[in-house]
């Protein structure tokens, strides 16, 4: 069964599609059968992932994708985890509605937020949602400056925060106009790296309690013995 994980952030140009691309990509990377969901009418999600079946061909995407209005999230979400291994959601900025349709599916919420105040404030909306809806959830600094005080200031205003960060870099940008990501396009690079270091940390934070009780009982069964 699919893990979900849904990107949101009420606050506009936080990096939500950003993130959700290059966290699906990263995930199929990793052998993993990943879905994407776009419930953003602006359609971005929708625009990078036809340029990338332009680049290697209908089909060969490495990705399973879906457009829908957000309140059919629930069927398509509960079709794909049938099939996939992780699905990745896309949100829209400025829609309570919408984002906590998206919000209710996920098994993880991952936030993306720029060091600044302004999308601090705006943060705690969506935050306040997460919360009430009971879903696990991570801030993920995002757009962070090389050298900048001001994001560690910042850091301390927030709570919930996802110990990976992703700096400003231009690949992060440039890599998804041309259909691709980071970690395809320049897996060595410092934001490869990172998103490489935020995907570690996801899956931990997604992993099956009971995968792990296995485990545990045959290292019990190990020192016991
Ligand atoms: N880490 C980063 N480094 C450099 N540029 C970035 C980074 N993250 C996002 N951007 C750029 O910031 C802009 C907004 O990013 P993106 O479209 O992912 O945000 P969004 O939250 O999905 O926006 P919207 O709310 O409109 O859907 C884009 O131009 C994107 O290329
Ligand atoms: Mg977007």
């Amino acid at each position: 069964m699919a893990k979900v994980i849904t990107i949101a952030q009420q606050k506009g140009g936080a990096g939500k599609t950003t993130l959700a691309a290059h966290l699906a990509v990263a995930l199929a990377q990793k052998g993993n059968r990943v879905a994407i969901i776009d419930i953003d009418p602006q359609g971005s999600l929708t625009h990078w992932h036809r340029i990338r079946e332009e680049k290697l061909g209908e089909g060969y995407t490495g990705l399973v994708f879906s457009a829908l209005s957000g309140w059919r999230i629930g069927s398509e979400v509960s079709r794909l985890r049938k099939q996939c291994d992780f699905i990745v959601i896309d949100s829209p900025p400025h829609t309570e509605t919408e984002a906590r349709t998206a919000i209710r599916a996920a098994d993880l919420i991952l936030v993306p937020v720029q060091p600044s105040p302004t999308d601090v404030w705006a943060t705690k909306a969506t935050l306040d949602l997460a919360k009430a809806e009971k879903i696990p959830v991570k801030v993920v600094l995002n757009r962070v400056p090389a050298s900048s005080r001001l994001a560690q200031t910042i850091a301390a205003e927030l709570t919930d925060l996802a110990d990976a960060t992703l700096g400003s870099r231009v690949l992060f940008a440039s890599s998804l106009l041309e259909g691709r990501t980071a970690t395809e396009l320049e897996p060595t690079s410092p934001a490869a790296q990172e998103v490489k270091t935020l995907i570690k940390e996801v899956l931990a934070l997604v992993k099956d309690k009971d995968e792990e009780a296995p485990a545990k009982a045959a290292k019990k069964e190990l020192a016991e013995a």
